[in-house]
Formats: structure tokens, sequence, C-alpha cells
């Protein structure tokens, strides 16, 4: 084992104390950008922007589309911190290191973490552009970031992930969504390790599994976050029909392109929830 569980929660604290003396704001609800969706963070005010090679145990990132900010501000008055950029398993990161930013921004008192990604459409009746509302997930990373000695300062051994996504959540983007004529799917993310993109075959099986859009992410942030018992709502972006269902290879650009899409509708959902989100248990306002 390399690293005492004291040692992360120590590091927490440090990265936590920086980001503090940097900004007053007192974030109550975060937000991780997915691949292409980082111009979410434009309809922010106030904003304090730490670049991730300023902050203490941060790394760079390396991904095309994932810039490496972290954002602390107001989005439609409520105080926010945002990540533009996050660190993936198949980078070659431990699942310790993928999660710790989002425990970080979670250990900066936030009830709520949305998180967001660009994934590719299993099910098929989606299109690319789609949003879908993340109802629940299936871990096929081969791995778990609560893997290890139980940190028992952030949350239990066995945590219980019968809600990994708040029904509230989803019930208040669902709304939103209606409310602003943007259609919205929901459905099962399958978070699998990459980089490469499934084969035809994987995707039959994922399919078969019950899986509706798949991607590289979302899966370690979700669990760490529910250890440390912060509620996760969870959007996805489809970007492109997954392997085997659209007549041309998958590609990065593609993906980017398409998000861009996506996060225009995404833009004008967050304006709406996040104000909605910061009294845990209220699904309208
Ligand atoms: N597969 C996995 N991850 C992805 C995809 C995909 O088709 N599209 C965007 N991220």
């Amino acid at each position: 084992m390399s690293k005492s569980p004291n040692t992360i929660y120590e590091r927490m604290k440090e990265t936590v104390a920086a980001i503090e003396r940097r900004s007053t704001i007192k974030p109550s609800i975060g937000v991780i950008l997915g691949s292409g969706l980082g111009s979410i963070a434009e309809k922010m005010t106030e904003v304090v922007s730490i670049p991730y090679a300023e902050i203490p145990h941060f790394y760079p990132t390396s991904v095309e589309g994932h810039t490496g900010l972290l954002l602390l501000g107001k989005l439609s008055g409520v105080p926010v911190v945002m990540l533009q950029g996050r660190f993936h398993f198949y980078e070659g990161y431990s699942m310790e290191e993928v999660v710790f930013p989002t425990r970080t921004i979670c250990a900066l008192g936030i009830q709520t973490l949305i998180l967001t990604n660009a994934a590719g459409g299993i099910n098929t009746q989606f299109r690319p552009g789609d949003l879908m509302i993340i109802e629940d997930h299936i871990n096929l990373m081969g791995d778990n970031p609560l893997k290890g000695p139980n940190l028992s300062q952030l949350g239990p051994r066995f945590p219980d992930l019968s809600e990994a996504y708040s029904k509230v959540c989803i019930e208040t983007f669902k709304s939103a969504a209606n409310e602003h004529q943007i259609p919205i799917k929901q459905g099962i993310y399958a978070g699998l390790l990459g980089p490469t993109y499934e084969t035809p075959a994987e995707v039959r099986m994922l399919r078969t599994l019950g899986v509706d859009a798949v991607g590289m992410s979302t899966v370690p942030e979700s669990i760490a976050a529910n250890h440390l018992g912060v509620q996760v709502c969870g959007v996805s972006c489809i970007t492109n029909l997954a392997a085997g269902l659209s007549p041309h290879k998958l590609s990065h650009q593609e993906v980017m392109e398409v998000s861009k899409v996506g996060a225009e509708k995404l833009k004008r959902l967050l304006t709406t929830v996040i104000p909605r989100l910061t009294h845990k248990g209220a699904t309208s306002q």
C-alpha cells in the first residue's frame, strides 16, 4: 500500500485550504464538466479561476477538451465550484488520483455534485446531441476508488449505492427540461476503462446488460461523492452512436464537435436546475 489513509485526508485538507485562500465563495453545488462541455462555465459570474497547476496535489490534464481549471463563482446567484477538466483512469492515474479533485470539491462543503460527460449512445432511440439523465450506473472499469483501507473520516466502509444518482436530482432535471422544452432521455450509464472505444460485440453485450450510454468517466466520481454523503446528479451528452451502430468510425473530434450542441442545452438547464438543488429535497421553487 503506497499511501496511508491519513495521508489522503491530510492532502485533501491542504488542497481545500489552498482553494479557500483564493476565494471567499462557499460553494453549495459542484459541477464537473465533461469533454467539450467546458463552455458551460461561461454562465458563471464573479469568477475566480484557478489553474490546476496552482492547486496543491492536482495534476495537469492531458486530454484535448479538458482545460484544467477550477472555477469558483456564482451561477443563477448560487455559489458554485466547477471543474473544467477531469482525470481519467485510462490516462494512467490510480482511482485514488482520479477522484482526488471530486473529494476536494465535496470537502469545500457542496451538498450536490452534478457530473457531466460525453457518452456513446447504446439505446437505439438515442441520437447524437441528445442529453440523457443518468438514472444509475454499471461499473465496468475493473476497479473502485474505495478499494483499500477505508477512509473513515470520509465515509463508511460499505457505502449504500441504491440511489447513486439522486431521485430528487433526476426529477428536478426532468421538470426543468420540460419547462425549457428540451427533449431529455433517461437511462443507465456504463463506465468502461477505455481509452479504446468499444467493439461492436461489446456494444451488443452492453445493450443486453441494459446499458443506454457508455463512457470512460463519472462512475469513480459518483462513488467517491456518495461515500462522502454528497447527492449526485449525472447528465450524459450523447455525442455519437456507439460502435457498430453508426456507418462511420468513431473519433474524439466528432465527440468534441457534437458535445457543443449538448453544452448549449445543458447551459440552459443548469441555470434553472442549480437554484432548485440548493435545498435538498426541493424539486421546484
Ligand atoms: N464510447 C466510450 N466513451 C465515449 C463514447 C463512446 O462511444 N463517446 C464519447 N465517449
